[in-house]
Protein backbone atom coordinates (compact mmCIF):
# COMPACT_ATOMS: atom_id res chain seq x y z
CA UNK A 1 0.00 0.00 0.00
CA UNK A 2 1.16 3.27 -0.96
CA UNK A 3 0.74 6.84 0.54
CA UNK A 4 -1.08 9.72 -1.79
CA UNK A 5 2.50 11.44 -1.61
CA UNK A 6 4.22 8.29 -2.90
CA UNK A 7 1.99 7.81 -5.75
CA UNK A 8 2.36 11.68 -6.49
CA UNK A 9 5.75 10.84 -6.80
CA UNK A 10 5.66 8.72 -9.11
CA UNK A 11 3.16 9.83 -11.29
CA UNK A 12 5.24 12.88 -11.37
CA UNK A 13 7.68 10.85 -13.17
CA UNK A 14 5.76 9.65 -15.81
CA UNK A 15 6.61 8.75 -18.76
CA UNK A 16 4.45 5.52 -20.17
CA UNK A 17 2.05 7.70 -22.95
CA UNK A 18 3.17 9.87 -25.54
CA UNK A 19 1.43 12.86 -23.34
CA UNK A 20 4.54 12.72 -21.30
CA UNK A 21 6.87 13.88 -23.96
CA UNK A 22 4.53 17.37 -24.51
CA UNK A 23 3.79 18.16 -20.84
CA UNK A 24 5.52 20.92 -19.05
CA UNK A 25 3.80 19.24 -15.48
CA UNK A 26 2.22 16.78 -14.55
CA UNK A 27 -0.97 17.31 -12.90
CA UNK A 28 -1.84 14.88 -10.08
CA UNK A 29 -4.63 16.17 -8.60
CA UNK A 30 -5.15 18.33 -5.69
CA UNK A 31 -7.76 18.75 -1.92
CA UNK A 32 -8.64 17.03 0.44
CA UNK A 33 -7.51 13.44 0.85
CA UNK A 34 -10.67 13.09 3.11
CA UNK A 35 -12.90 14.40 1.05
CA UNK A 36 -16.34 12.35 0.57
CA UNK A 37 -16.29 13.92 -2.38
CA UNK A 38 -13.96 13.61 -5.79
CA UNK A 39 -14.42 15.34 -9.14
CA UNK A 40 -12.91 14.00 -12.19
CA UNK A 41 -12.50 16.46 -15.28
CA UNK A 42 -11.14 14.83 -18.82
CA UNK A 43 -7.64 16.29 -18.59
CA UNK A 44 -5.16 19.50 -18.10
CA UNK A 45 -5.58 22.50 -20.11
CA UNK A 46 -2.86 25.31 -21.23
CA UNK A 47 -3.15 26.98 -17.86
CA UNK A 48 -3.41 23.46 -15.85
CA UNK A 49 -0.07 22.28 -17.32
CA UNK A 50 1.73 25.62 -16.70
CA UNK A 51 0.56 25.37 -13.11
CA UNK A 52 0.41 22.19 -12.14
CA UNK A 53 -2.79 22.37 -10.97
CA UNK A 54 -6.08 20.54 -12.35
CA UNK A 55 -8.87 23.37 -13.13
CA UNK A 56 -7.12 27.01 -12.76
CA UNK A 57 -8.13 28.08 -16.34
CA UNK A 58 -11.99 29.92 -16.98
CA UNK A 59 -13.51 26.28 -16.53
CA UNK A 60 -12.33 25.69 -13.55
CA UNK A 61 -13.31 29.74 -12.19
CA UNK A 62 -16.62 27.93 -13.08
CA UNK A 63 -16.20 25.00 -11.47
CA UNK A 64 -15.51 26.99 -8.29
CA UNK A 65 -18.50 29.08 -8.86
CA UNK A 66 -20.71 26.01 -9.50
CA UNK A 67 -19.23 23.61 -6.02
CA UNK A 68 -19.67 27.35 -4.22
CA UNK A 69 -23.47 27.08 -5.15
CA UNK A 70 -23.58 24.12 -2.88
CA UNK A 71 -21.69 25.75 -0.18
CA UNK A 72 -18.28 23.67 -1.00
CA UNK A 73 -14.74 24.99 -1.44
CA UNK A 74 -11.79 23.29 -3.24
CA UNK A 75 -10.31 22.89 0.22
CA UNK A 76 -13.80 21.11 0.81
CA UNK A 77 -13.28 18.66 -2.34
CA UNK A 78 -10.35 16.51 -3.97
CA UNK A 79 -10.17 17.49 -8.03
CA UNK A 80 -8.38 15.46 -10.37
CA UNK A 81 -8.49 14.01 -14.28
CA UNK A 82 -8.55 11.00 -16.18
CA UNK A 83 -5.15 11.55 -17.24
CA UNK A 84 -2.88 13.74 -15.40
CA UNK A 85 -0.73 15.33 -18.87
CA UNK A 86 -2.08 17.79 -21.08
CA UNK A 87 -3.09 16.43 -24.68
CA UNK A 88 -2.02 18.73 -27.11
CA UNK A 89 -3.97 21.12 -28.28
CA UNK A 90 -6.95 19.93 -25.76
CA UNK A 91 -8.16 17.07 -27.88
CA UNK A 92 -9.66 14.65 -25.74
CA UNK A 93 -7.66 12.12 -24.08
CA UNK A 94 -6.91 9.02 -26.91
CA UNK A 95 -7.81 5.22 -25.30
CA UNK A 96 -4.67 3.72 -24.71
CA UNK A 97 -3.64 7.52 -22.92
CA UNK A 98 -6.22 6.93 -20.42
CA UNK A 99 -5.66 3.40 -20.04
CA UNK A 100 -2.29 4.06 -19.23
CA UNK A 101 -2.52 6.61 -16.92
CA UNK A 102 -6.06 5.20 -15.47
CA UNK A 103 -3.91 3.31 -12.33
CA UNK A 104 -2.83 6.61 -10.89
CA UNK A 105 -6.82 7.64 -10.37
CA UNK A 106 -7.39 4.21 -8.91
CA UNK A 107 -4.74 4.57 -6.35
CA UNK A 108 -6.46 8.31 -5.39
CA UNK A 109 -9.55 6.47 -5.51
CA UNK A 110 -8.29 3.80 -3.20
CA UNK A 111 -6.68 6.28 -0.63
CA UNK A 112 -9.52 8.93 -0.48
CA UNK A 113 -12.17 6.53 -0.83
CA UNK A 114 -15.00 8.90 -1.53
CA UNK A 115 -18.20 7.99 -1.61
CA UNK A 116 -19.23 10.36 -4.25
CA UNK A 117 -17.63 10.57 -7.41
CA UNK A 118 -18.72 13.28 -10.03
CA UNK A 119 -17.66 12.97 -13.42
CA UNK A 120 -17.06 16.30 -14.93
CA UNK A 121 -18.00 15.85 -18.85
CA UNK A 122 -17.99 12.65 -21.28
CA UNK A 123 -14.59 11.44 -21.46
CA UNK A 124 -14.33 10.77 -17.07
CA UNK A 125 -18.12 9.83 -17.50
CA UNK A 126 -17.54 6.89 -20.18
CA UNK A 127 -14.54 5.99 -18.66
CA UNK A 128 -15.85 5.39 -15.08
CA UNK A 129 -19.91 4.90 -15.16
CA UNK A 130 -20.81 3.42 -18.81
CA UNK A 131 -18.65 3.30 -22.28
CA UNK A 132 -21.80 3.32 -24.19
CA UNK A 133 -23.72 5.90 -22.50
CA UNK A 134 -24.04 9.85 -23.61
CA UNK A 135 -23.33 12.22 -20.82
CA UNK A 136 -26.71 13.64 -21.68
CA UNK A 137 -28.30 9.99 -20.78
CA UNK A 138 -25.86 10.03 -17.41
CA UNK A 139 -26.02 13.30 -15.72
CA UNK A 140 -28.02 13.49 -12.56
CA UNK A 141 -28.43 10.08 -12.54
CA UNK A 142 -26.57 7.69 -9.48
CA UNK A 143 -24.99 4.33 -10.43
CA UNK A 144 -23.66 2.70 -7.12
CA UNK A 145 -20.02 1.33 -8.39
CA UNK A 146 -18.47 -1.25 -5.40
CA UNK A 147 -20.42 0.97 -2.81
CA UNK A 148 -19.21 4.27 -4.37
CA UNK A 149 -21.67 6.70 -5.85
CA UNK A 150 -20.88 7.91 -9.06
CA UNK A 151 -22.81 10.51 -11.32
CA UNK A 152 -22.10 13.44 -13.93
CA UNK A 153 -22.10 16.57 -14.77
CA UNK A 154 -21.66 18.54 -17.73
CA UNK A 155 -18.35 20.03 -18.05
CA UNK A 156 -17.32 23.78 -17.03
CA UNK A 157 -16.16 24.17 -20.80
CA UNK A 158 -19.37 22.58 -22.19
CA UNK A 159 -21.29 24.79 -19.81
CA UNK A 160 -18.85 27.97 -21.19
CA UNK A 161 -19.81 27.55 -24.42
CA UNK A 162 -23.73 26.66 -23.93
CA UNK A 163 -25.20 28.92 -21.73
CA UNK A 164 -28.84 26.64 -22.29
CA UNK A 165 -27.27 23.75 -20.66
CA UNK A 166 -27.18 25.65 -17.21
CA UNK A 167 -30.07 24.70 -15.85
CA UNK A 168 -29.76 21.21 -15.95
CA UNK A 169 -26.36 21.79 -14.11
CA UNK A 170 -27.37 23.64 -11.24
CA UNK A 171 -30.50 20.70 -11.20
CA UNK A 172 -27.51 18.53 -11.26
CA UNK A 173 -25.60 20.05 -8.22
CA UNK A 174 -28.64 20.19 -6.18
CA UNK A 175 -28.80 16.47 -6.39
CA UNK A 176 -25.41 16.59 -5.70
CA UNK A 177 -25.21 18.38 -2.73
CA UNK A 178 -28.51 16.42 -1.30
CA UNK A 179 -26.28 13.58 -1.91
CA UNK A 180 -23.79 15.12 0.44
CA UNK A 181 -26.55 15.92 3.43
CA UNK A 182 -27.74 11.98 3.24
CA UNK A 183 -24.33 10.32 3.53
CA UNK A 184 -23.42 12.95 5.88
CA UNK A 185 -26.64 12.19 8.20
CA UNK A 186 -25.96 8.53 8.15
N1 LIG B 1 -10.50 20.66 -18.09
C1 LIG B 1 -10.34 19.45 -17.48
O1 LIG B 1 -11.00 18.47 -17.81
N2 LIG B 1 -9.44 19.38 -16.50
C2 LIG B 1 -8.70 20.40 -16.08
O2 LIG B 1 -7.90 20.24 -15.17
C3 LIG B 1 -8.90 21.64 -16.73
C4 LIG B 1 -9.79 21.74 -17.74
Amino acid sequence: MYTLDEVKKFCLKCNKCRLSEMRTNVVFGEGNANSVIMFVGEGPGYNEDLQGRPFVGKAGQLFEKMIKSINLTREDIYITNIVKCRPPKNRNPMDDEQELCIDYLRWQVKLINPKIIVCLGSVAAKKLIYSNKTITSMRGKWVDKGGILFTAIYHPSYLLRNESAKKDAWQDLKSISDKIKQIRAV
